[in-house]
This record gives C-alpha cells, sequence and structure tokens, in this order.
C-alpha cells in the first residue's frame, strides 16, 4: 500500500476519472491553472469545511464566525501594505521569454536559506554568479528581477478609471479586521476571542503548480485571534497544537506533517513569528498553513488609514488598547489536496489489485452505496427504500448497473466506507450484507440497524 514516485500523477488521474477535480473551462481547450471541483469533490471539499468550522468556531465559546465580502475599499490594501509590498520577484528568461519567481529559482537550486530574505539586486546576482538555468529551456540568460505585485484588479460599476478600480482580495483575513469594531461591540466578546471565516482569495502567482496545490483563485480558511500582546507565546503554541490536531482529525499521517519556522529574513511584512504545518506530497514539502503573530500591525494601520477608533476597552483593567493577533491561515484547496493524496492506497482484495481511498467516514464524500443483488425479484425496491430512509442524515448512493465486483470497486475509488448489499437472503430475514471498503470484510446485519452502525462509524 505505500505510495509510489508516479502517486501524483496517479491522485490526478483519479480524481478526474471519479469525479472529484476536472480543469477548469476543459470544452475550451481549459483555462491554465484552473480547477473545477466535481460532485465527489465538492462533497469532500464541504465535508472539510464542516469540519474546520465545528473545530475552530462552533465548539469554541471565544470563536465567532464571518463571511465578509471578495471586494473591499482599496484603502484597504494601501492600510496593509500589499499596494506597497505584496509583490513576488519576477525575472524573464531572455531566450524562451518564459517568466519565473527569481527567488524560487534559487530556492529550488540552492534551498530556501540562500533565497529568504534576499533583495531585487542580489536575487538577480545569486543567479548571475551561480549561473542558474532556465527550467525550461536550459539558458542562463535573464532579465534583472523586479516587482511583481500580486494583486488581481478589476473595476467596479460602468465606468472604467482610476476610482473604480477594486482589488480581489489576496488574503480573507482583512475581512475580519475591518469587522473587528463591529464584532467586539455586537458580540460582546472579551479578550482573547477570535473570528474565523472562510472563503475566495485571489492571487496572480507567477509560477503557479502542482495541481490544486497552488492556484491563482483559492479558498482560505482564516482565523484572526485578537490578544492582549502579553502571553502571546503560551497562545501561539496553544494553536500550533489546535491546528495540528485538526489535521490529524481529518486523518492526516502524522508522519507527514511537520512544523518549519519561518527565519526572521523570510517572514512576511506584517509577521513577528510565523510557523508552518507542512506535509509531505508526492512533489516535496510544501506549506499546508501558517501561524503568524501579525502583532497589532494591521489594526494599528487601519485607524491610521480609516481615522476610526479600532481600541478594546478592558473592563477588567480599566485599559484601552489596541489588540494584538495571531493568525492561523489554512490553504483550503491544500488541504483537500493533502486529504486526498493521503487517502490514496492500492492493495490486492480477493486475489485483485485495487485502488481505494481511505478517507475517514467522516469526511468522505458518500457515506454508504446500497446495492441490490439483481435488478428483480423485489431487490431494486428494498435498496430504495434503505436509501430513502438513510437520506437525509447521509450522503448515501443507490446504484444497481453492472456486476456487484464492478459496484464495489468504483465506490472503492470514491472511498465510500460501506457498501450495503440487499440480496435473497434480505427476501428472508430482513437482514442485508454490510462490506467495509478497507478491509473488505462483510458482516450480515439488519436492515433497522443500519442507521445506528453508520452514525457510530461517524463518530
Ligand atoms: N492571511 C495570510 C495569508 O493569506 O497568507
Amino acid at each position: 500500500m505505500d505510495k509510489k514516485d508516479d502517486s501524483m500523477e496517479k491522485v490526478v488521474a483519479l480524481c478526474k476519472r471519479r469525479g472529484f477535480i476536472f480543469q477548469g473551462s476543459e470544452i475550451y481547450g481549459g483555462l491554465a491553472n484552473t480547477w473545477d471541483f466535481g460532485p465527489y469533490g465538492v462533497e469532500l471539499k464541504n465535508n472539510i469545511k464542516r469540519s474546520w468550522w465545528k473545530h475552530f468556531i462552533q465548539e469554541r465559546e471565544d470563536m465567532v464566525g464571518l463571511d465578509s465580502s471578495i471586494l473591499m475599499h482599496p484603502k484597504v490594501w494601501e492600510a496593509t501594505g500589499h499596494v506597497a509590498s505584496f509583490t513576488d520577484p519576477l525575472i524573464d528568461c531572455k531566450k524562451c521569454h518564459e517568466r519565473f519567481r527569481g527567488d524560487k529559482l534559487i530556492e529550488e537550486n540552492m534551498g530556501i536559506e540562500a533565497a529568504a530574505g534576499k533583495s531585487l539586486k542580489e536575487i538577480s546576482e545569486i543567479i548571475k554568479k551561480n549561473k542558474l538555468k532556465c527550467p525550461k529551456c536550459g539558458s542562463t540568460d535573464f532579465t534583472e528581477a523586479r516587482e511583481f505585485n500580486m494583486m488581481f484588479k478589476t473595476n467596479q460599476g460602468v465606468i472604467e478609471n482610476e476610482t473604480s478600480m477594486v482589488y480581489l482580495r489576496p488574503e480573507t483575513a482583512q475581512g475580519i479586521f475591518v469587522n473587528f469594531r463591529n464584532i467586539s461591540a455586537i458580540m460582546r466578546k472579551k479578550l482573547p476571542f477570535g473570528v474565523g471565516q472562510i472563503g475566495k482569495a485571489f492571487r496572480n502567482e507567477i509560477t503557479p503548480g502542482n495541481f490544486i496545490f497552488r492556484t491563482r483563485e483559492f479558498e482560505q480558511m482564516e482565523i484572526e485571534y485578537f490578544i492582549k500582546e502579553e502571553g502571546w507565546e503560551k497562545l501561539f503554541k496553544e494553536w500550533e497544537d489546535l491546528c495540528k490536531e485538526w489535521f490529524e482529525k481529518l486523518g492526516i499521517d502524522k508522519k507527514n506533517m511537520r512544523y518549519r519556522e519561518h527565519d526572521p529574513k523570510e517572514l512576511a511584512f506584517y509577521s513577528k513569528k510565523t510557523v508552518d504545518i507542512e506535509y509531505k506530497f508526492p512533489f516535496g514539502w510544501g506549506e499546508l498553513m501558517g501561524i503568524a503573530y501579525r502583532t497589532d500591525y494591521d489594526l494599528n494601520r487601519h485607524i491610521k488609514f480609516s481615522n476610526q477608533d479600532l481600541t478594546y476597552f478592558d473592563q477588567e483593567t480599566n485599559e484601552r488598547f489596541v489588540p494584538h493577533v495571531i493568525e492561523p491561515s489554512f490553504g483550503m484547496d491544500r488541504t483537500v489536496l493533502t486529504v486526498l493524496v493521503n487517502a490514496y492506497a492500492e492493495d490486492s482484495l480477493g486475489g485483485e489489485a485495487r485502488i481505494f481511498m481511505k478517507f475517514d467516514p467522516k469526511i468522505a464524500p458518500v457515506k454508504a452505496a446500497i446495492f441490490p443483488l439483481i435488478k428483480k425479484e423485489g431487490l431494486p425496491e428494498i435498496g430504495r427504500k434503505i436509501w430513502n430512509d438513510l437520506k437525509s442524515e447521509f450522503t448515501v448512493e443507490y446504484d444497481e448497473s453492472g456486476s456487484i465486483g464492478k459496484r464495489y470497486r468504483r465506490q472503492d475509488e470514491i472511498g465510500t466506507p460501506f457498501c450495503v448489499t440487499v440480496d435473497f437472503d434480505t427476501l428472508k430475514d430482513n437482514t442485508v450484507t454490510i462490506r467495509e471498503r478497507d478491509s473488505g470484510e462483510q458482516k450480515r446485519v439488519k436492515i433497522e440497524e443500519l442507521k445506528g452502525i453508520l452514525t457510530e462509524k461517524m463518530r
């Protein structure tokens, strides 16, 4: 069942074959770097989002949710520093004209240390001095590195000019900061408290890639946890543990996860400390999420640019101050990719090779599939009745076409944890067989026990 080197290609192929993820605009030849979540992909994604919402918002007294707009006042991004600093160092290959991120080219050839915190001039010099090659054509002739702002621009309203220009948000975080005053006043929350939201963000990445790992349109799940400055280190550590715990809850293998603290030179412009949780993808270790100590940077900047009071009054100490913030920021699409890669498995069952997705039952897109053994003798009617009884509580499928073996294989690849077969014995004693995906073991159970069994397995 070991993952092989070609496991990424296998996961991508399965995603297409079984309706998890399709290429965006496929019938027009595709739009580079866009992906559409198909029927099982959207179920999986929604289950992951629900799990996140439950773990971080619903089950905590100190957290509330939010769903803020993608389009925000352009001044937001001046205040945060994104207009000035949300840039990547762009270089062009003079021979084939392909564009790259200069720091990534250095990182890929010489390691992360060599690339971290370098100025544009230093990047150009390192590339030249070490004769780094264009990954596309092998040339060593590049332009000097220059700043490239990653925010997408568009226009709001019917007149296209500078005053109608708006950005697509590059992070969901700012929707939380601009709502800080509303939420703290209306929700009567005392520090420390946090606000979480899930939503789309957009970055015009120079080099997107690795399937849904780095895309220009993506989804984030972000939390801003507002605190007093004193004691931030302890809370930061608590959030590291909480986040890792959630990934483990999703069934992600511990040994393929690690923490990586950013070198001071590598820190984003707003952060004093950042720790990433990384996952070992088939293409190498990649960031799954980051936890950043953003200090009071964002609220202070918004106070300055909006001229509004965004302070907090502590009734116990009679102090008024600007809260500091710890930000756990998760990549939604990366989490889906991690769950897919983590679940992909091959083995041999009953002497036949098979592929199956060993999703944790709680997040599996389909919880159970109901099969009548044949399409007659009243078996389909019983099967449909079982489907009807279960469908309000679980995502269940009914399938009566093809051989049982083929139906099992299809559900194994979708990652359905349980298959229920209605056969001739069902007519006699109201029992069905329930087959467990990973072991292939089958048990006979009473129809009326099915709901209880599935509920138990979903815990
Ligand atoms: N809010 C942090 C990030 O988008 O990376």
